[in-house]
């Protein structure tokens, strides 16, 4: 596997075939879509899903929250305990994502020249792990279900497929993998202060220190995956940064 990028062959360039292209052009001139088409295409079509459609499923109250609610004392404060148990939802669902990137990584570094510190992945990706549990824990204690799939968590799972796949095509290069986690470490480090802020608004104190930790081992993560990034393309090496 090649990690710099070289020039080669690549049959996508338009102007490889210039016949062609004015060929393609002129028949998108001569058989162009049809109005009735046109006006059923992706605006219209989106529309109308987005018009018709309903939420990405729904929060579930925890346990305390139920006996709470009937009781008229709410556990949580804040105005919306279902925000905080979602955003929790989401936390868990993309440190999961975190752990299987790193070992993507991971394997890939195993595989091919190991141009990465593997001790250092392996130490993010068990930090990611302990995060997962963190958040785990958080939500049971407050009589969740963690097993849950909360809607910010499914839209979270969602958004780090992309970043997945990336990782775990085989040809993806090192700094193609490094560059889609960097993505996923400055969302998480973003994540993490709104949940802070969340946490301290619903006064879930014992969890605040937790999550500023966290939040710190999150940053270290950015900055280093950062800092490989930029040696690896702009000095093609990387120095121990662990
Ligand atoms: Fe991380």
């Amino acid at each position: 596997m090649k990690d710099a990028a070289e020039f080669g062959l690549n049959k996508t360039p338009a102007q490889l075939h210039p016949v062609m292209t004015q060929a393609m052009l002129e028949g998108c001139e001569e058989f162009p879509p049809h109005a009735e088409d046109m006006a059923c295409d992706a605006f219209t079509l989106r529309k109308s899903y987005i018009q018709h459609s309903e939420q990405l499923g729904a929060v579930p109250l925890p346990s305390t929250l139920r006996g709470a609610v009937s009781t008229g004392v709410l556990a949580i404060q804040g105005n919306s305990p279902s925000v905080l148990i979602d955003k929790l939802g989401e936390r868990m669902a993309f440190e999961r994502s975190g752990i299987r990137l790193y070992d993507a990584l991971i394997t890939k570094c195993k595989s091919a020249q190991p141009v990465l510190d593997i001790e250092t992945l392996e130490q993010f990706r068990n930090d990611e792990a302990e995060h997962f549990s963190l958040v785990r824990d958080c939500i049971a204690s407050m009589g969740g279900d963690p097993t849950a799939q909360t809607p910010c968590a499914d839209s979270a799972g969602m958004a780090a497929m992309g970043l997945m796949q990336v990782l775990n095509d085989p040809r993806s290069s090192i700094p193609q993998c490094v560059e889609a986690i960097l993505m996923a470490e400055l969302a998480d480090f973003a994540a993490w202060e709104l949940l802070i802020e969340l946490a301290d608004e619903s006064g879930l104190s014992d969890y605040i220190d937790k999550f500023q930790q966290a939040r710190m081992t999150e940053n270290h993560h950015m900055h280093v995956m950062k800092k490989w990034l930029e040696q690896m393309t702009l000095n093609n090496q990387v120095e121990a940064l662990g």
